[in-house]
């Protein structure tokens, strides 16, 4: 599977490339040797290294027609740059990427928060070392968090997803290509994200629970929280933000609920999960007040 996808895009770079730019006898290894250049043939230790026929047809199928720079270095530099953006804009070395990638995981790169916001390929990739850390759980997590400190920052509150920990990762979640859900979730929904590692609070349920059944995201934070188990607030007052008026009154601190002013035993001082524990929905015959 994996030959056959290799040669679809082998027989793909043979398209997009011209053939004079493959045959220009443009010999990169000629000054680029090893020894001069030890970092630029890591890429042989790479997929990228046998693309175009391997050799010098790999260094064109990135770096684009450069005969001009093989037959003067110094004053002409390669048809594709990685290096400063004035030498290559971030659409022209992105394009040297999608050539080949417009399918699989980069599928919705274009118009992505992060092609909007002005990403190349090369922000996150490094082609020139044997294992790429964007594809590495530690060296893409160090690169997200380097951009997106807040996250950092609810990574390390009391309540939090194991990410730190390595037990789930930002690409658990999201796709840094895009996707065409919020967040870039790889999911449809925040919901369909969150079911895929709970699965036992996917219903349906006997009894269900409205909010639960339609979005996690109405309770808990996804990366971490100040409340514990990710809520974004405590109860009672996470339940009284829809529960106002109950069975029994849902507000615990007015003058009803003051000890000797005939208070009432479901709420002074006590948490609504004491009594309606399956909050996220019941199979309980007798499970209609989410009590079992
Ligand atoms: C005649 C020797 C020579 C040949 C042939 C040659 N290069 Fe270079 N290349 C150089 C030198 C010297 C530099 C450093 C230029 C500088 O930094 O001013 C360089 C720099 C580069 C850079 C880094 C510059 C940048 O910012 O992107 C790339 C990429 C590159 N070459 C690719 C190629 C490719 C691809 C080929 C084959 C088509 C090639 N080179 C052929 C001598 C050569
Ligand atoms: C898969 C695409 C790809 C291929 C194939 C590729 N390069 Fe590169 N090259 C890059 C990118 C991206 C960079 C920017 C730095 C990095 O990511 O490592 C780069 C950087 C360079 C540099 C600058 C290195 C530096 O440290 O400043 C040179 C020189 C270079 N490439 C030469 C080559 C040569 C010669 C070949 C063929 C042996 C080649 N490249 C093949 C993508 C590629
Ligand atoms: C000429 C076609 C071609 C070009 C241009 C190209 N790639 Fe690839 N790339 C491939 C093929 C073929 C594979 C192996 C099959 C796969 O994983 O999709 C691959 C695999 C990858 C992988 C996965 C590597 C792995 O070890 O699993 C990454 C990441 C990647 N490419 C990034 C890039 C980036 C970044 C650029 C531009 C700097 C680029 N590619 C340019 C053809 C290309
Ligand atoms: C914000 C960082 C970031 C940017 C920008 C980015 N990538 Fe990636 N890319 C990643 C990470 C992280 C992975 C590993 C995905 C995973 O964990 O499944 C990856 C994986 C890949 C793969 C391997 C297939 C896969 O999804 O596992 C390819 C191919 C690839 N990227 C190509 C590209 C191309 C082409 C571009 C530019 C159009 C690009 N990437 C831009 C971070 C990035
Ligand atoms: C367990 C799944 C999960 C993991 C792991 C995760 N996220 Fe998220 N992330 C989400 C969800 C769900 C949202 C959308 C929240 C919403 O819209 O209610 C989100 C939102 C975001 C947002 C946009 C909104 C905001 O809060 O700023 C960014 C940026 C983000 N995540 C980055 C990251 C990074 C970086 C990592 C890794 C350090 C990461 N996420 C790990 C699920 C996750
Ligand atoms: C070079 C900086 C940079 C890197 C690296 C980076 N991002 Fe981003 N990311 C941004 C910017 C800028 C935005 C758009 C502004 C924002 O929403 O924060 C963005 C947006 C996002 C969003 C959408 C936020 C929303 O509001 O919907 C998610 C999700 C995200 N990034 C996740 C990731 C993940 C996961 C990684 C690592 C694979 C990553 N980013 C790496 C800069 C970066
Ligand atoms: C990629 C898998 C994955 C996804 C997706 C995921 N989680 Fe988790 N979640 C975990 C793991 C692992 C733990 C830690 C479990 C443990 O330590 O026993 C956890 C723990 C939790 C906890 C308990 C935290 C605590 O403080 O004890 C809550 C609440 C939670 N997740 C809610 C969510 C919500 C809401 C979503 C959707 C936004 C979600 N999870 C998406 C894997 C995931
Ligand atoms: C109405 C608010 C609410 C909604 C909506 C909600 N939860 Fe919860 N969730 C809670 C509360 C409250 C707790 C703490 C329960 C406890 O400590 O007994 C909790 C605890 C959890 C836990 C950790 C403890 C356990 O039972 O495993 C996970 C995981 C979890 N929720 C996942 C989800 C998922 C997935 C969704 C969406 C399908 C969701 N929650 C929707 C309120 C909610
Ligand atoms: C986002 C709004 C929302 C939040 C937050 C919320 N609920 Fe609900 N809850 C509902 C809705 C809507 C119903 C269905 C009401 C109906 O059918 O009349 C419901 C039903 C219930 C029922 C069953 C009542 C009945 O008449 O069948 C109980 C018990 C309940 N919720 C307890 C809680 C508790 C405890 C919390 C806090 C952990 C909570 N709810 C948080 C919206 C919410
Ligand atoms: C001491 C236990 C207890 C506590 C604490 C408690 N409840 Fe109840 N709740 C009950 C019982 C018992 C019922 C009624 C069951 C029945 O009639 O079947 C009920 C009924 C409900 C109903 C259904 C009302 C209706 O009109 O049908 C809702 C909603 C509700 N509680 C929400 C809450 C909220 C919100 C809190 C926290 C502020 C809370 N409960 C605290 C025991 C409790």
């Amino acid at each position: 599977m994996v030959t056959l996808r290799a040669l679809a895009f082998a027989l793909l770079a043979a398209l997009v490339i011209p053939a004079s730019a493959a045959d220009d006898g443009a010999d990169c290894l000629g000054c680029h040797t090893a020894s001069a250049d030890a970092p630029v043939h890591a890429v042989f230790q790479t997929v990228h290294g046998g693309l175009n026929g391997g050799g010098n047809g790999s260094c064109l199928s990135c770096h684009g027609d450069s005969a001009e720079h093989a037959a003067d270095p110094t004053t002409h530099m390669p048809g594709v740059s990685f290096g400063p953006l004035w030498l290559s804009p971030t659409g022209e070395r992105n394009g040297a990427c999608t050539a080949c990638h417009t399918g699989g995981t980069t599928m919705h790169w274009s118009n992505s928060d992060h092609q909007q916001e002005g990403l190349a390929c090369d922000s996150c990739h490094n082609s020139h070392q044997h294992q790429d850390p964007a594809l590495t759980p530690a060296g893409s997590q160090r690169m997200c968090l380097d951009c997106h400190s807040r996250v950092q920052a609810e990574m390390l509150l009391p309540s939090r997803h194991p990410i730190a920990e390595g037990k789930t990762s930002c690409g658990d979640c999201h796709n840094p290509h895009g996707s065409l859900a919020e967040a870039n979730l790889r999911q449809p929904t925040v919901t369909d994200n969150c079911l895929q590692c709970h699965q036992e609070k996917r219903g349906p349920f006997l009894w269900e629970h409205p909010p639960a059944a339609e979005d996690c995201s109405l309770c808990h934070r996804p990366h971490g929280a100040v409340h514990e188990r990710l809520l974004i607030t405590r109860a009672p007052a996470l339940c009284q933000q829809c529960h106002v008026a109950a069975f029994h009154p849902s507000v615990p601190y007015g003058s009803e609920g003051l000890a000797g002013a005939g208070r009432n035993q479901n709420i002074l001082g006590k948490n609504c999960l004491n009594c309606h524990s399956q909050v996220h929905g019941s199979n309980h015959p007798s499970g209609a007040r989410l009590t079992r």
